[in-house]
């Protein structure tokens, strides 16, 4: 629905807001905090995301599209318990909504760099 208002961008940029409880990785490390998270769906949505990201970053080598995790942040999904407010959360998208067409795609990671698929 969103593609012909991309292509008319000149920097056409999509960011996906995945979770890093969508990390397969993450997930079967028991080192990790998302390894002992209970939850079913939401790991699994969060994992769908993340490959519909590198599904469509393949079919759209002129679009930015990245998927990010915005680390536990005070919304409405954990009734506000996040441990960091919206402004933080929000850095990491709008660093790659800023992206330029020179930018990365295909890639999945949060405010300190890549996460493990
Ligand atoms: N908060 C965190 O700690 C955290 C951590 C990692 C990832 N994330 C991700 O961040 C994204 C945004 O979440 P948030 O923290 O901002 O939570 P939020 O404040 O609860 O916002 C969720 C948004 O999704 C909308 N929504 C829910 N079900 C929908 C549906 N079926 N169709 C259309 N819209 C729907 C809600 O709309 P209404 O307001 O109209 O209900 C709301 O605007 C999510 O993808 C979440 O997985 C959040």
């Amino acid at each position: 629905m969103f593609l012909p208002l991309l292509q008319r961008s000149s920097a056409p940029v999509v960011v996906n807001v995945s979770s890093a409880l969508g990390s397969l990785g993450r997930m079967t490390d028991q080192e990790t905090r998302q390894y002992a998270y209970r939850g079913m769906a939401y790991p699994a949505s969060a994992a769908a995301v993340n490959m519909v990201t590198i599904k469509y970053a393949k079919a759209f080598p002129g679009i930015r599209i990245n998927a990010v995790e915005p680390g536990y942040t005070r919304t409405d999904i954990n009734g506000r318990r996040g441990g960091q407010p919206v402004e933080q959360g929000a850095e990491i998208i709008v660093r790659m909504a800023r992206l330029g067409t020179d930018g990365p795609t295909g890639t999945y990671t949060d405010i300190d760099g890549p996460l493990a698929w």
